[in-house]
């Protein structure tokens, strides 16, 4: 019978048969310990000298960490193991001989692994993190398909910009000057006028010359968008939207989060609603806890943001910033022509922020003004403009950013282990 590590509990007292690759291995005269793993699972296989064939006895003994093989044994409980059970070792066929695996059980430095990171995603660790990156994508389709919204694709080439023009990354478009997508949302607008409440998950890239623990140069953020929906009513869903996740991740992922060595008791609190404090507040706050030099306009940085979420379990949002400071879109306060209908939220513990979004603007003249206001002109435009010449409605949308968020749930300072293969300011290998 051939099975998977994951699934070999239901095999208890049977023998099966699993392909796996060694991950750690220790012997003793009669014993072998063999630390298995096969992308499901970590299993601890044990061959005994006098249960096996000698052939076999040798195999184990002398074979090189990662390599591959066809596995049979027994299936039985074991309350020592970290999984609850073990395999009894009766025959080992090898599949393929590794030499000199480059990721040993002792430490390396960062740059080593992230130059092996084809490799290093084969550990327990990120094996782990890339797990909780899953369950986090799982339970988000989930979420939107439950609440009624449709998955539209945005294009990824594009000849617009979303969030200013000095982080594009520009391509050739044969003849004509396009860019790599920063955020689905002007085709999401447009995607909501056509489906209500829709949703996206893609690639977006941004070249921004920042080398700091939360920023990558190609990240995935989820972008829904939702016609009729307000400022408010739009804080209520990423409120549910975010406790709905880091209940399916504490659900779901229980041995990931302890192989991780996560304090869960600080997600089980995370439920919604989260607390909001407006951009004028979290000033104040902020030269209470002593940051004399921030005036009113400008924007936070990581230790600003970090401040403030101290003073909160839950993440936190951020209402209404300064117009100045936030994109085009975004629609001002009607009681207030200086401030926007945004927010951005702060995850707890100093993971940063994971959302930031708002109410659109749905006039078109004063979009027109926005527009001159920000220099962005011509036909890569025009399309964006005349949704709010044909039934214009209110509507609002946000996007998170997948692996702020993956670092926040699985406890991982920096953004590089959050994603297979990161892009970093000085890295595109491998
Ligand atoms: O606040 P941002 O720039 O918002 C937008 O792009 C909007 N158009 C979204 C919308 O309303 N549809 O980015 C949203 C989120 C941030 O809160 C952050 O989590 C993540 O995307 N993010 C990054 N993640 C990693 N590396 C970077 N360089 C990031 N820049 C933004």
């Amino acid at each position: 019978m051939k099975t998977t590590i994951s699934q070999s509990p239901q095999f208890i007292e049977q023998t099966v048969t699993i392909g796996a690759w060694l991950a750690n291995k220790r012997s003793s005269g009669k014993i072998a310990f063999l630390q298995l793993r096969d992308g499901t699972g970590f299993i601890q296989g044990v061959v005994v000298k006098n249960d096996v064939s000698e052939e076999t006895f040798q195999l184990a003994k002398n074979m090189n960490q990662e390599s591959s093989m066809y596995i049979t044994g027994k299936i039985v409980e074991d309350n020592r193991s970290p999984f609850g059970y073990e395999m009894q070792v009766s025959n080992i066929e090898l599949i393929h001989e590794a030499n000199d695996y480059p990721i040993t059980p002792k430490e390396h430095g960062t740059e080593f692994l992230m130059d092996h990171r084809h490799l290093w995603l084969r550990s327990k660790r990120q094996h782990a993190v890339m797990k909780i990156r899953n369950e986090i994508i799982r339970s988000t389709y989930q979420f939107f398909n439950d609440n009624g919204y449709v998955k539209i694709d945005p294009p990824i080439l594009t000849g617009s910009s979303a969030e200013g023009t000095t982080e594009l990354f520009h391509t050739k478009y044969f003849d004509e000057e396009a860019y790599l997508s920063q955020s689905g949302q002007l085709y999401m607008e447009a995607a909501a006028m056509a489906f209500g409440k829709v949703f996206s998950f893609g690639p977006t890239f941004r070249a921004e010359k920042s080398k700091t623990r939360r920023h990558l140069i190609e990240f995935w953020m989820i972008e829904p968008e939702m016609a009729f929906v307000d400022h408010n009513e739009s804080l209520e869903i990423q409120e549910q939207y975010v406790s709905f996740v880091v209940q399916s991740v504490l659900e779901n992922c229980k041995l990931e989060l302890s192989v991780l060595e996560r304090d869960t008791a600080k997600l089980e609190k995370i439920k919604a609603p989260f607390p909001r404090i407006s951009y004028d507040h979290a000033i104040e706050l902020l030269k209470e806890k002593g940051f004399d030099d921030i005036e009113w306009g400008e924007d936070f940085g990581a230790p600003h943001e970090t401040a403030i979420a101290e003073n909160f379990e839950q993440p936190v949002f951020i209402t209404n910033y300064p117009a100045e400071i936030k994109a085009f879109y975004m629609k001002p306060d009607p009681d207030r022509s200086d401030v926007v209908l945004c927010a951005d939220l702060i995850a707890p513990e100093g993971y940063g922020e994971i959302i930031g979004g708002s109410q659109r603007i749905d006039d078109l003249e004063l979009m027109k003004e926005r527009y001159e206001q920000h220099g962005l002109t011509g036909e890569a435009y025009e399309w964006y403009l005349e949704l709010r010449k044909y039934g214009s409605v209110p509507h609002s949308g946000f996007g998170l950013g997948l692996e702020r968020t993956v670092a926040w749930l699985s406890g991982v300072d920096h953004v590089r282990e959050t994603i297979p293969f990161p892009r970093l300011l000085n890295r595109l290998y491998p």
